[in-house]
């Protein structure tokens, strides 16, 4: 019997979802079984889990502050794997076009959609934009997410790329949730560029020594879509970044399926993103490879074009799924990775068991942050969600409204 004086004590926690599957990602068949302790405990000590039991035993343990998790839900942080977190303005007036059945390419073409966004980020002081960052992080949290990635992207010159980049950091500096940043300069090629898609992605690349030098990114990212980025110049512009250091992703198949999935496992990406058109090819080839499957189904449903990602197929072929929001002001803009639960159940045809590992296990491998973060084990950071549902199969089921009840991280509540 331990005589530790611990910080919390989370007590009568009807299931707790430990996610202690052992090292790596989970793949394939792998992912449908998940760790529940019934009837538990979990003691938190200086922001880190420090033991983890029976509520029987947690009784005689002592504590400065007792939580009742009146036998519902305990799980580790969410982890939302893509996001476009920082921008400035919105895109309300675009949603007339959509129901005129405008194609997102196609306002993309004209001169709106992401270079819509463009704009109003350049004109954006950093204070905007951290002021409205800010906003729909502690959004994110209050849906129980404690870790984001952070993409760039709607600068696509050197000083406003720089500048959404130091939003990101201010962010992780300031704010309790952690901050993964990843430069996505090939987002789109600015009017400026229009016709010389080449010279643009070398000015890109140029500045990722910058962005080293100044830490302000950890992963590259592009849009291998038609008519922003090919294959082939996505394929070129990653092994670059690679050779640089960085860790790489890529928004892949989206659309058109062009091949970026097969493109993605062959140099070794960290994550291939969308796929919703992914070949038969590409979705063995991640099955076979350590590249994660981020699905992003709220981006399907956004877009409204009836076709989601084969996470079936991903999933009987072996690969990693993580599921991810998307968030960003264009084609899905929602901060609530709940929903995104509720569409992997619906739409992806994901098991509860699937979902719940691929929003902590694996969209924390898919950022690098697999050995820190989407587990409640012993010394690992206490990034805790206490749900007020009965058990894990039902916020993949109730849609629609957030089942949060209390969010901590590294120990402390940050939203109740
Ligand atoms: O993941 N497709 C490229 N990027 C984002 C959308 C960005 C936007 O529309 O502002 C995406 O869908
Ligand atoms: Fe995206």
């Amino acid at each position: 019997m331990t005589t530790t004086q611990f910080d919390t004590i989370i007590d009568n926690i009807g299931q707790l979802l430990t996610m202690d599957h052992g090292d790596g990602p989970l793949k394939g068949g792998a992912m449908n079984s998940l760790p529940v302790l019934e009837n538990a405990a979990l003691a938190i000590k200086d922001g880190l889990v420090a033991w983890i039991g029976t509520h029987e035993d947690a009784q005689s343990m002592k504590a400065t502050e007792r939580i009742d998790a009146e036998g519902k839900l305990v799980s580790p942080g969410l982890v939302d794997p893509h996001t476009h977190l920082v921008f400035g303005g919105s895109r309300e007036h675009e949603m007339a076009l959509k129901q005129q059945g405008v194609p997102y390419l196609e306002i993309l073409k004209r001169g709106g959609g992401i270079l819509s966004t463009v704009g109003a980020t350049r004109e954006a002081s950093e204070e905007e934009l951290l002021t409205k960052a800010r906003f729909h992080l502690n959004r994110m949290i209050s849906y129980g997410v404690t870790t984001v990635e952070a993409k760039s992207g709607y600068g696509l010159d050197r000083q406003t790329e720089l500048k959404q980049l130091k939003v990101a950091k201010q962010l992780n500096e300031t704010h309790p949730a952690e901050i993964v940043s990843t430069f996505l300069g090939a987002h789109a090629i600015p009017p400026e560029f229009k016709g010389r898609s080449d010279e643009f992605l070398q000015e890109m690349l140029d500045l990722l020594n910058d962005i080293e030098k100044e830490q302000l990114a950890e992963f590259v990212d592009i849009f291998c879509e038609t008519g922003v980025f090919s294959v082939e110049q996505s394929r070129q512009f990653l092994k670059a970044a690679k050779e640089k250091g960085f860790s790489v992703k890529i928004h892949a198949d989206e659309i058109h399926p062009l091949g970026g999935t097969e493109m993605a496992t062959e140099i070794g990406a960290t994550s291939g993103d969308h796929l919703v058109g992914a070949s038969d090819k590409g979705i063995a080839a991640l099955g076979a490879t350590d590249t994660i499957a981020v699905l992003l189904p709220g981006t399907s449903f956004y877009l409204n074009k009836g076709k989601f990602a084969n996470a079936r197929g991903m999933l009987e072929a072996g690969a990693a799924v993580a599921l991810s929001t998307d968030f960003n002001p264009g084609s899905s803009p929602t901060e609530n990775l709940q929903f995104i639960m509720n569409l992997a159940s619906l739409q992806l045809k994901m098991t509860p068991e699937e979902i719940w590992n691929a929003v902590t296990v694996n969209s924390a491998y898919a950022i690098n942050r697999g050995d820190s973060a989407g587990k409640l084990i012993k010394g690992r950071k206490a990034d805790i969600v206490l749900w007020d549902v009965p058990n894990y199969h039902y916020v993949p089921y109730h849609y629609g409204v957030n089942h949060t009840n209390t969010v901590m991280k590294d120990g402390c509540i940050i939203y109740r």
